[in-house]
C-alpha cells in the first residue's frame, strides 16, 4: 500500500488553486491517453472553491467535452434543492464549463434511496464493466467527524465491499443520503482528499494515522490502490507529525 502523498499548502484559497491546476493536469492526461476522462466529484465548501477555480483559471486546459462526471456522494434531496451536491456543482463548475450534458451523470433522488443506489450501481457497470470502477480521478472532502463523501462513522456502509453504491444515513441533515462504497472509491486510478481549517485537523491527523478505522471513515481511504493525495492546509495539518506528513511538499 503505497504511503500518502501529503501535500500542505498556505490557506483554502492556496488549495483550491492548486488542486485545480491538478485536477486540469490529471483529466488532460487521461483524456490523452483514452481518449475520454472520469472524475468523481464530492459535496461541500472545500471542493466547492476547487470547483470555482477550475472554472475561473482552467477552462482551457482540459477538453470538458471528453470527461465524465460522476457524484461519491448525494444527498437525498430533489435535483433543485440547494443542498444537492449535484446542484451544487452544476453552479460552481459544470454550467460554466463545455460538458457535455450526456456526460454528467448525477445520482437519481427521484426514485427510493435504495431503487437509487441500485440504479446508479448500474450506470456504473454499464460505463466501468464489472471489476470495479477505475475512475481517473475521485475528489473527496473530510468532515470535522472524519466523514468521507457519505460514509459517517460507525456506519453499516464501511463494511460494505461488494456493492458499489448504497443508501445511508447522516447524524447532520439531510439524513437519507447515497454513496459510493469504500472499494469503489479507493479504486480509482488517483484519489485526492482535501482539508482545510482547524476544525478538520484531528479528523486529518486519524484519517493519516490510521487504516479503516470505522471511527474516522476517511482512514478507509489508506487502501486507495492508485495515487492518494491529500491536500490540506497549515491548519488542518497542525496535528500531524513528521512521520503523517510523508513527503509533504
Ligand atoms: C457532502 C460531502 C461531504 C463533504 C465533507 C467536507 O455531501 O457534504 O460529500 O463528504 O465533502 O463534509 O465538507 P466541507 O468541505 O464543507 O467541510
Amino acid at each position: 500500500m503505497p504511503t500518502a502523498d501529503v501535500r500542505i499548502v498556505d490557506d483554502a484559497e492556496d488549495l483550491a488553486a492548486r488542486v485545480a491546476r491538478e485536477v486540469a493536469l490529471v483529466l488532460d492526461s487521461a483524456v490523452a491517453q483514452h481518449g475520454f476522462a472520469s472524475i468523481v466529484l464530492a459535496g461541500g465548501r472545500t471542493p466547492h472553491g476547487v470547483y470555482e477555480h477550475i472554472a475561473a483559471t482552467r477552462r482551457r486546459d482540459v477538453a470538458w467535452d471528453h470527461v465524465h462526471f460522476y457524484w461519491g456522494d448525494e444527498r437525498h434531496v430533489p435535483a433543485d434543492d440547494d443542498r444537492s451536491n449535484y446542484r451544487m456543482a452544476c453552479d460552481a463548475l459544470l454550467d460554466a464549463l463545455p460538458v457535455r450534458r450526456e456526460h454528467v451523470h448525477p445520482m437519481p433522488t427521484g426514485v427510493a434511496p435504495e431503487q437509487a443506489a441500485e440504479e446508479y450501481e448500474r450506470t456504473l457497470r454499464a460505463h466501468f464493466g464489472t471489476d470495479w470502477p477505475t475512475f481517473d480521478l475521485v475528489l473527496l472532502g473530510v468532515g470535522a467527524d472524519g466523514h468521507t463523501a457519505s460514509l459517517f462513522p460507525g456506519a453499516a456502509a464501511l463494511g460494505e465491499f461488494r456493492r458499489w453504491v448504497v443508501a445511508t444515513t447522516a447524524p447532520v441533515e439531510p439524513h437519507e443520503r447515497l454513496t459510493l462504497t469504500v472499494p469503489a472509491l479507493t479504486h480509482g486510478r488517483s484519489v485526492f482528499v482535501l482539508a482545510t481549517g482547524a476544525a478538520k485537523a484531528d479528523a486529518v491527523r486519524c484519517g493519516l494515522g490510521s487504516t479503516s478505522d470505522p471511527r474516522c471513515p476517511v482512514s478507509f481511504m489508506a487502501t486507495t490502490s492508485g495515487r492518494l493525495v491529500w491536500w490540506l492546509d497549515g491548519a488542518a495539518a497542525a496535528h500531524l507529525s513528521n512521520q503523517d506528513r510523508g513527503e509533504a511538499q
